[in-house]
């Protein structure tokens, strides 16, 4: 992945935990790059090894590092870096939803070597809708979790989540009902 979601990683921990605890976590993953660069591509092995010694080292489960993760992504990284173009995806959680698959578009220009996400979205009602998450990548679901919650928090609204289908239960893809 780019190296903007290393930084991310990386920014955090510091942010939360401190920098000691990010040379820790970056010791103990085993990864040898000394300094990431956003608009680089990395192997995608380099991030789920540090997603790994971040659970680790906090007595985490992946999946809830994951969804902090995901919450920072848009709260943090998003609104600084992003603001316009998260701004652009919709005025309220509903539209930004229905908007979502076209989202990561925008960002190939910017990122030509993305391996985006695909979302399709279904059954939109006036509180609820599905929003179905397909990927070349496994093990990403609860980063989609911490994402659909950071979204909420952004655009104020309660977020409840029920997994639909999930590729653990031999289904292709993912899908959330979110629900508001
Ligand atoms: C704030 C603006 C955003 C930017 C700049 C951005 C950018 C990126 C980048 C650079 C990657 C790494 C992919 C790669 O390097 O091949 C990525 C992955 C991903 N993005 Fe976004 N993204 C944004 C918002 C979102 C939103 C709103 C969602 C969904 C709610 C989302 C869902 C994902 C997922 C699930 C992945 C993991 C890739 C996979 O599943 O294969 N992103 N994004």
């Amino acid at each position: 992945m780019y190296g903007i979601v290393n930084k991310a990683i990386e920014s955090l921990v510091i942010e939360s935990f401190g920098i000691d605890k990010w040379d820790k976590i970056k010791e103990a993953s085993g990864v040898e790059v000394d300094f990431f660069i956003s608009n680089e591509p990395y192997d995608d092995d380099i991030t789920y090894a540090l997603a790994t010694a971040v659970a680790k080292e906090m007595q985490l489960s992946v999946g809830d590092v994951l969804i902090a993760f995901g919450e920072y992504w848009i709260l943090k990284t998003g609104k600084e870096k992003y603001g316009n173009l998260l701004e652009a995806g919709g005025n309220n959680l509903k539209e930004f939803l229905i908007n979502l698959p076209a989202f990561h578009n925008r960002i190939m220009l910017m990122y030509p070597k993305l391996t985006p996400p695909e979302f399709k979205v279904s059954d939109i009602e006036e509180n609820s809708l599905y929003v179905h998450y397909f990927s070349k990548r496994a093990g990403l679901k609860e980063f989609v979790r911490g994402l659909l919650l950071g979204l909420g928090k952004l655009y104020k609204k309660e977020v409840q989540l029920e997994l639909i289908t999930d590729r653990d239960n031999g289904n292709h893809h993912e899908t959330f009902k979110v629900s508001w």
